[in-house]
């Protein structure tokens, strides 16, 4: 993105020609920064000891477009319902490189899974696997499988995006011996369910080393001990997702370039010293990969100074198209698009159309001088926006476009009302 002469730029194209041509709201991605993420990925996270897999955590933002560029950077992705499985399956990406997580998935779900030969199933918990392996006596198939295990660490981010607690629904904990041995008891007998190894992923929005170096060792620790107590071979670590991205001028973010090679560095160094024979780590990248290519363009309505003194600027959308702030307060940088340049004068909120008082886009945002109609730019959308968008009070899922340089591709066009009427 650029700016030149007050205007917003992505790729060659103005921002509010794009607005004109598509509506608004509109979603837009730089595909260029993807790329440019995807390829720090690659980069980074590399070993000459083991095989390095960067997953896609498709949660993030998922259409058939972002499967094939993924599948062109010969990627895996992991999803986490039927939904996506279809989705992925229909855009022609390989189920075989695909890792299906959940902490309640269907018998429908888990069905479909193992007689599409998914490649990863990661199991939960007890019962799960206990279905995996009757599906795969059923259908006489061998199934790959991880265990999804909660290290109980900490990391320093909101409550609804942190996962690793004692109290998370997810996973079995390290510390419940018990249920651990459970699972491990089935494993051993199951010939045709493989334990490939354990994931875990401890939150999101990390922007430090640290947490995940400590996953990694207490993760690579709980490999070695169930390996000896089970006399099991395992051959893979999944340090699961989370590396954080700056929202705001004042965030920090994760240095992908330092904390990728000091992972590598700390795994290397876990592995010898626990004599390990893993040959392949796993993460699951979502938000990092995606989330900075996104931008979202809303037109301004009026600005409404409320009888209380509070300034709020209308747009035409919202939480149906982002509802982050209003599930865990997040804040973003907005900016009228062609004023790019202009004195910020007044104190809003950015506030959409539902009838919600927590339909908020952003919160104290200060912005030059607006009028009715003009455009206004949200920065990093691109990350549990639209995957999350519903039609609440109606509202019509926004086209997504992807802009690289100066070509576009719609890529989901715009909800239409005949759609709302397609389940009736
Ligand atoms: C299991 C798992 N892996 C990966 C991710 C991706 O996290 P992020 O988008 O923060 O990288 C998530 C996010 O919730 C997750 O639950």
């Amino acid at each position: 993105m650029t700016i030149k002469e007050n205007h917003l730029y992505i790729g060659s194209f103005k921002a509010s020609d794009l607005a004109k041509r598509y509506g608004t709201p509109v979603i837009i991605y730089d595909e260029e920064e993807i790329k440019k993420q995807i390829e720090a990925f690659i980069k980074y996270f590399k070993s000459n000891k083991y095989q390095t897999h960067i997953v896609y955590a498709s949660k993030a933002y998922l259409s058939p477009y972002i499967c094939q560029l993924i599948d062109d950077y010969q990627m895996e992705i992991d999803v986490v319902s039927l939904g996506d499985l279809y989705l992925v399956e229909s855009s022609g990406f390989p189920l075989s490189k695909v890792l299906f997580h959940g902490n309640n998935k269907s018998l429908a779900e888990l069905e479909y899974a193992v007689s599409h030969k998914v490649g990863i199933l990661v199991v939960d918990n007890y019962d799960e696997l206990m279905t995996i392996m009757e599906l795969a006596e059923k259908y006489q198939t061998v199934v790959n499988t991880m265990f999804r295990i909660n290290p109980g660490i900490e990391a320093s981010t909101h409550e609804y995006i942190q996962t690793s607690l004692l109290s998370s629904k997810f996973g079995e904990s390290i510390f419940d011996e018990e249920t651990i041995d459970k699972v491990m008891k089935l494993y051993e007998k199951n010939h045709l369910v493989h334990l490939l190894g354990f994931h875990a992923h401890i939150g999101s929005q990390i922007v430090s080393e640290k947490p995940f170096i400590a996953s990694a060792k207490t993760l690579i620790e709980f490999t070695k001990k169930i390996q000896d107590q089970y006399n099991y071979k395992l051959s893979a670590v999944n340090l699961g997702g989370g590396f954080g991205i700056k929202y705001l001028d004042s965030d920090e973010e994760c240095d992908l370039s330092h904390t990728l090679p000091k992972m590598i560095e700390s795994i290397d160094e876990l592995i010898n010293e626990y004599e390990l024979s893993i040959s392949d780590i796993y993460i699951e990248p979502g938000r990092s990969i995606v989330g900075k290519a996104g931008f979202t363009l809303y037109q301004a309505g009026i600005i409404k100074r409320t009888y209380g003194g509070k300034n709020f600027l209308f747009v035409d959308g919202g939480m149906t198209d982002n509802i982050r702030p209003a599930l865990y307060q997040a804040k973003y940088t907005v900016k009228i698009v062609d004023k790019m340049e202009d004195e910020p004068i007044l104190k809003v909120d950015v506030v959409g159309k539902c009838c919600e008082s927590g339909d908020i886009v952003s919160k104290d945002v200060m912005i030059p001088m607006v009028s009715k109609g003009d455009y206004v730019g949200v920065f990093v959308t691109g990350a549990y926006g639209y995957a999350m968008a519903s039609n609440y009070n109606g509202a019509l899922k926004p086209p997504v476009i992807f802009v690289s340089n100066d070509k576009i591709k719609v890529v989901s066009r715009k909800e239409s009302v005949k759609d709302l009427m397609k389940l009736y």
